[in-house]
């Protein structure tokens, strides 16, 4: 399955949308040559410095280029001629991209479809799979030459028209997507957040509501569930869902509705992420959607909390000393929510053994540079977590020094 590769972080075209829109020059959503053309009449009629200038519509009077959508019906019949035969709903290709009675709904599934739209619209899988001699067991067509460049062409409107990839700011996010709206099912994967996320997901049903079913108003999630992977609990505080309209800056969630969220997921545990349901009253007919974390974190990597120490004198001698700050503070207990995360409770105890083995459940054996008390307490790593030394880097690298021998030692 390629279901994960769509999400990748991806900035190339972006940092250009970005500097037009703070130049205050409204991008459409269409290629970057209207863009830069609207540019090119606003400056030669000599009005001064404002180009293009009302940060709202973007109609402007300018000629704006084709839509993505309109670039896409320029191509859609070649599509289903040459591919609906298979990739159509029930049809035999295991990959229904192209399902949907009309060419909206082909549209809303193909641009959902994990892959076709990428930030880099040449490695686009419907471009790339079809020139495999395996397409479909060698039996499958390819994207006829003179199709091509139109269907490069609005892939590329496409990726210059996804949203930027953090901008609500809170912490780590996905890479906005189109929903499948409708009742479907959603699945976010969590891969572009780091290695230790690979596979993991959000799931959710997504249907739209309000005003009109071709202008609705508003984007109702239910049963949003976590699915982390095994021996891998999955930490997430305030995660924050942003409404994306092309061209425009992310509109976060308005009432915040996960702001006091703070979960741990581990598989086959109770995964709903808070009441499970979601209202968003911003939304818009084309928007994106985003997930922001304020933490999203990953457990233990493959030790699991379950598993006990190796060298409990190691630990004793080393770590125990170097834990006697806000850790022990807010992780013994002065802070509910940090003991519920690394209970140290008993780092004290005569034999710290389960301290050890919660603390142990935070590191990668053998590898301090991926242990997790080792990167969220790093004051230049951007991985939010309330203490970080109070940002003394020697007091952090004190630590470093002391901790690293030990995690060492675990490894057998
Ligand atoms: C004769 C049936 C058939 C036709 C026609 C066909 N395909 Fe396929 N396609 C398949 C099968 C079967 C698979 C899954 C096996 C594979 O990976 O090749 C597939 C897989 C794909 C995938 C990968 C989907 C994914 O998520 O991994 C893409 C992209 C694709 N086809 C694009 C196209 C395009 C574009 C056309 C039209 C030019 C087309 N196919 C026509 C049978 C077909």
């Amino acid at each position: 399955m390629a279901a994960k590769t769509s999400r990748e972080i991806g900035t190339s075209s972006r940092s250009i949308r970005g500097l037009l829109l703070s130049l205050g020059i409204v991008v459409t959503i269409a290629g970057m040559s209207a863009c830069s053309s609207n540019n090119a009449e606003g400056t030669s009629d000599g009005a001064g410095a404002t180009v293009g200038s009302g940060g709202m519509g973007g109609e402007g009077g300018a000629p704006a280029g084709p839509t993505p959508y309109e670039l896409f019906l320029k191509i859609e019949p070649d599509l289903v001629t040459n591919c609906n035969i298979c990739h159509k709903k029930g049809g035999s290709a295991p990959a229904p991209f192209l399902a949907g009675a009309t060419p909206e709904e082909r549209y809303q599934t193909i641009t959902f479809w994990p892959g076709i739209v990428t930030s880099a619209p040449e490695q686009s899988i419907l471009l790339t799979h079809p020139e495999s001699p395996n397409h479909g067991g060698g039996e499958a067509p390819k994207i006829p030459e003179n199709v091509k460049p139109g269907v490069l062409e609005w892939l590329t409107a496409e990726a210059e028209a996804l949203p930027p990839s953090n901008p609500a700011d809170i912490g780590p996010s996905v890479r906005p997507f189109r929903t499948l709206p409708g009742g479907a099912l959603n699945t976010v994967y969590l891969d572009a957040l780091g290695a230790d996320f690979e596979y993991m997901s959000i799931a959710f049903f997504a249907e739209t509501l309000g005003g009109s079913s071709d202008a609705p108003t508003m984007l109702r999630l239910t049963n949003i569930t976590v699915h982390p992977v095994v021996d891998k609990p999955l930490h997430i505080v305030h995660p924050l869902f942003t409404v994306y309209v092309p061209g425009q800056p992310g509109d976060p969630d308005p009432v915040d509705s996960f702001s006091n969220l703070d979960q741990t997921f581990t598989l086959g545990g109770e995964n709903t992420l808070g009441t499970g349901e979601l209202v968003l009253t911003n939304w818009q007919k084309g928007a994106y959607l985003g997930i922001a974390f304020e933490l999203i974190e990953v457990y233990g990597g493959n030790a699991g909390p379950g598993t006990g120490c190796n060298d409990l004198v190691n630990f004793q001698q080393n770590v125990v000393p170097a834990m006697q700050t806000c850790m022990m503070k807010c992780h013994g207990g002065a802070n509910p929510q940090a003991k519920g995360t690394m209970d140290l409770s008993e780092l004290n105890a005569m034999m710290p053994t389960a301290a050890c083995q919660e603390v142990r459940a935070r590191i990668k054996p053998g590898d301090p540079a991926a242990s997790q008390i080792l990167q969220v307490t790093d004051p230049v790593q951007a991985i939010v977590h309330m203490y970080k030394f109070d940002g003394d880097l020697n007091a952090y690298n004190a630590f470093k020094t002391k901790v690293e021998p030990w995690i060492m030692a675990e490894q057998q």
